[in-house]
């Protein structure tokens, strides 16, 4: 069943290009997005987008509300599941309640979700298990078609969660005429890029094997970068703490200075992320402050920069989002090589299930 691989996780990585392609189906057409399973009702009267979901899909949400504010226009906060149900929210009828969930049973999201009914919101499940119990409950149900995911470290359920999701904002963003003509082609020629963008290359593969040696030992991990860049970094902190048991936080990149940076030093590894087409300055002058004090710097990124003790190179790229897709790949082979080197179990990390029914 692992079709030649080592771990699920493994194949699960390797699949992310087709599934995503899967994922895509007949939902592009020509230079429009088209979901079958909802119509532009969904958005009549809403001002508010607020999407609740745990662990990496709470990662996707994350990185969904910086695509539905920058896209869409339309207001877009993210709740964890957990948090959201004992806050006592404010819930108004012109918000669209969004869960993301791999399994659909998650208790927590699951209970949100019943809340949101409750209030009479209008609810979008986005999931990767058609007749689970979220999608039997929710309005409106976007599946995910990943496939089976095994290992309990989700990788394919995060790509497809967070392409539907960016497609969801460009099918916003058309139906409240908030997007240019141009912008809308632009973002939907990148979307038709990310298949190649998850294309796991041997060398890409075999460096990340070759690091893994490196970064075994010290006091733990910072995953830094700023926008969508951050959500991926919580996201690369989680697979890594997930399955090598070593300590690993994400951080937003211009939040190191307001304390975390305190840490740093040599057996300090920070992991940044610095896409070329977002922001790159920025998070340059983050990585020099780290320097400075003596972190080791990986950066993952198309361009050299001088600083870094190792450097993953990604392709060149015109659209962030493609950037984002491949250094996906990147962390989650990291982090599955610094557990293989550990001699964990990558399938099944201790005290870890792959679906949290409990809450
Ligand atoms: C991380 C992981 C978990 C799940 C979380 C939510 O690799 O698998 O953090 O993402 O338990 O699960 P779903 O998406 O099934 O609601």
């Amino acid at each position: 069943q692992k079709d030649g691989f080592r771990f699920f996780m493994e194949k699960e990585i390797y699949e992310q290009s087709n599934v995503v392609s899967d994922c895509m189906l007949g939902r592009i057409q020509d230079e429009e997005i088209l979901f079958d399973e909802i119509d532009s009702s969904i958005i009549e009267g809403i001002n508010e987008i607020k999407i609740c979901a745990c662990g990496t899909s709470y990662h996707a949400g994350l990185t969904a509300s910086y695509l539905f504010e920058r896209l869409a226009k339309v207001r877009c906060n993210v709740v964890i599941a957990s948090e959201f149900r004992y806050k006592e929210p404010l819930l108004t009828k012109d918000t669209l309640f969004i869960v993301i969930s791999q399994s659909g049973e998650t208790a927590d999201t699951l209970e949100a979700l019943k809340m949101a009914k409750n209030a009479g919101l209008k609810t979008l499940v986005v999931c990767n298990v058609d007749n689970s119990s979220m999608t039997r409950l929710a309005d409106h149900t976007i599946l995910t078609r990943a496939g089976i995911e095994k290992g309990v470290a989700s990788t394919k359920a995060f790509s497809t969660q967070t392409v539907v999701l960016w497609m969801l904002s460009l099918y916003f963003a058309k139906q409240n005429d908030k997007i240019s003509k141009e912008t809308l082609q632009k973002e939907i020629h990148a979307l038709r890029e990310v298949p190649k963008s998850l294309i796991v290359s041997d060398k890409m593969h075999e460096k990340t094997k070759r690091l893994s040696k490196r970064y075994l030992h010290g006091h733990g991990f910072f995953f830094i970068g700023r926008d969508v860049f951050f959500p991926l970094a919580l996201e690369g902190a989680l697979k890594l703490k997930e399955i090598s048991y070593l300590h690993a936080e994400g951080y937003p990149a211009g939040e190191m200075k307001h304390g975390p940076i305190a840490l740093a030093d040599p057996e300090l590894f920070t992991i940044a992320l610095m896409p070329e087409n977002l922001l790159y300055d920025k998070i340059k002058s983050n990585v020099e402050e780290l320097s400075a004090r003596d972190s080791t710097i990986c950066t993952i990124s198309p361009l050299e920069f001088e600083l870094s003790d190792d450097f993953i190179k990604t392709q060149k790229t015109d659209h962030y989002m493609l950037e984002f897709f491949e250094m996906l790949v990147v962390l989650q082979l990291l982090s599955m090589e610094i557990s293989v080197r550990l001699g964990n179990d990558v399938d099944m990390p201790r005290n870890l299930a792959k679906s949290v029914t409990v809450e």
